[in-house]
């Protein structure tokens, strides 16, 4: 069973979806793979991907964050720009660090993706903004991730809203394979 990341260290832990996601995304091992991710903290979902996923040569993941303190007054996150590099430092010629804001970062990328995970800002609209800019970058037959989509994380911030405005109007579009838990939808494109 392959849960959370074996290597890096972490002020919290973020990422126990490990099974679940190996359950999707492990024929992504056998070939060259590219992943795209939206919120990156300290690296860890990325290190998972790095050590389960991204074993081939020539894949890549690329991680949009803007590391710069994030929260409310109940929950501050401060993700360390420096912590994240050195948690995947042993696969650093396969990371693309971009620090900035999705909205930013979105726009600018081209490439096909194979993976795309949204775990960035947890307000509904920017949960629904990530996911919009992040589709026309996923391969069709590619696979998004969204977390968060069970109890808000934070007062007031309600990504489950978000997504869900996403799947009521992109429906047609993909498939949903697992909401399971409700913490995490992961979804299929199926068409552009
Ligand atoms: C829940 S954490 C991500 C956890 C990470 N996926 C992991 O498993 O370790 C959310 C991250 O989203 C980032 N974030 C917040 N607003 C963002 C935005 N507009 N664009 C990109 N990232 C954003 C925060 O800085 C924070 O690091």
């Amino acid at each position: 069973m392959l849960t959370v990341p074996l290597g890096g260290n972490y002020s919290t832990s973020m990422f126990d979806h490990g099974e679940a996601w190996w359950y999707y995304l492990a024929h992504y091992s056998r070939r060259i793979t590219h992943y795209l991710e939206v919120g990156s903290f300290e690296g860890q979902s990325a290190r998972w991907m790095l050590e389960n996923v991204l074993v081939r040569n020539g894949s890549k993941a690329t991680c949009i964050d803007p590391w710069e303190p994030y929260g409310d007054s109940k929950q501050e996150l401060n993700p360390s720009w420096d912590t994240f590099h050195s948690n995947v430092k042993p696969f650093s010629d396969r990371v693309t660090a971009l620090r900035g804001t999705s909205r930013h970062w979105l726009r600018r990328l081209d490439r096909d993706f194979d993976v795309v995970y949204i775990d960035g800002g947890h307000f509904q609209y920017e949960a629904l903004e990530d996911c919009v800019l992040a589709w026309p970058l996923l391969k069709v037959g590619g696979y998004m991730i969204m977390d968060d989509v069970g109890t808000p994380t934070y007062e007031e911030r309600h990504a489950r809203l978000g997504v869900e405005s996403f799947l009521a109007t992109y429906g047609p579009k993909l498939k949903v394979l697992s909401a399971s838990g409700a913490w995490q939808v992961v979804l299929k494109k199926l068409k552009e």
